[in-house]
């Protein structure tokens, strides 16, 4: 993995597999392809983009679970003058990990197309390419209204780097379809849809739609596949999973916004490490994922201890395992 000028090179060496067996063999899979073609729309034409939006400007009150809301927490270090202009830059920095994010979705899902064995794997993941182009169209074009952006977090970039040189395609899955997206999916769900601004609402109201079809796609795909697995097979799906977490987890330290708003980054990261709703907010977003890795057979008691270490299992979910 190299870093270019503009962007990011991954070198890898994947088994393209074509197959002569064109019936369908899963029709859960079939069916959701087929849901997937009919619920196509346009970034261009389906999303109103003519409300104005003046970064910096003062922002409404809104009570908010993801950290945008309108109310300075009292351990925060930032200071109450430049709440708003805080407000502003997270707003930036998350909606330029979308984007980021987007890519990788869009590079790692072409990456299935190939390397999958099944067809109807390779057909649905190929009609996500589509969605992910329209993804990453919307929220490029978004950022560019905004007229603020930031470089991907460097922890997104060595996970979306990791998933795209796999060359075994059921951890492509495990890392895009069940964490990224499900991640993705939560934040969707949980937080912009509350914001201030009608258009980003619009956006990920569509965008979630989409990606609870990915996550429901990578679940149908790796179904029953643990049982097939070696020990060893197994302890390696772990680590993946274990590393893989552990950078989403880093990804919410916002190093790059304390420091671009000329504030401590310890504090920063301090502060997003211990206040109680920046923790409930990173609990919930990893809830969907945990829940699906328990239903994919995935969780060991070590990975479970693993997940309670990074702070992101809620209580209902420790008390579950301590039963
Ligand atoms: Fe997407
Ligand atoms: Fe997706």
């Amino acid at each position: 993995m190299s870093i270019t000028p503009d962007g990011l090179a991954v070198e890898s060496a994947v088994v393209t597999t074509f197959t002569w067996d064109y019936t369908s063999k899963d029709p859960k899979l079939r069916a959701l392809y087929e849901k997937g073609k009919a619920a196509q729309w346009n970034a261009a034409t389906d999303i109103d983009w003519s409300p104005e939006l003046h970064f910096g400007a003062p922002l409404p009150e809104v009570d908010d679970v993801t950290g945008l809301s309108s109310r300075r927490p009292p351990n925060c270090p930032v200071p109450p003058e430049l709440w708003n202009a805080y407000r502003w830059e997270y707003h930036s920095w998350m909606t330029s990990q979308f984007l980021h994010g987007e890519q990788g979705a869009l590079l790692a899902t072409s990456r299935l197309v190939e390397t999958v064995p099944d067809l109807d794997d390779k057909l649905y993941a190929a009609s996500q390419v589509t969605d992910e182009a329209r993804h990453v169209e919307a929220f490029s074009r978004y950022v560019q209204r905004l007229g603020s952006s930031y470089p991907i977090n460097p922890a997104l970039r060595t996970l979306l780097g990791n998933v795209v040189s796999e060359r075994r395609w059921d951890i492509i899955y495990l890392g895009m379809q069940i964490i990224v997206e499900g991640l993705a999916l939560a934040v969707f769900r949980l937080g912009h849809a509350t914001t201030f601004d009608p258009v980003i609402r619009q956006i990920t109201d569509l965008v979630a739609r989409d990606e609870a079809r990915h996550v429901a796609f990578g679940v149908l795909a790796l179904e029953g596949l643990q049982d097939q697995l070696t020990s060893r097979e197994r302890a390696e799906r772990e680590e993946f999973i274990k590393e893989a977490s552990l950078l989403m987890s880093r990804r919410f330290r916002m190093e790059e916004v304390w420091q671009r708003m000329d504030l401590d980054v310890a504090a920063g990261v301090e502060y997003v490490l211990t206040d109680s709703a920046m923790r409930d907010f990173r609990r919930l977003m990893f809830a969907k994922i945990f829940s699906n890795l328990t239903r994919l057979g995935l969780v060991s008691d070590e990975l479970r201890a693993h997940f309670q270490e990074l702070a992101l299992l809620r209580p209902g979910q420790v008390r579950a395992w301590r039963r």
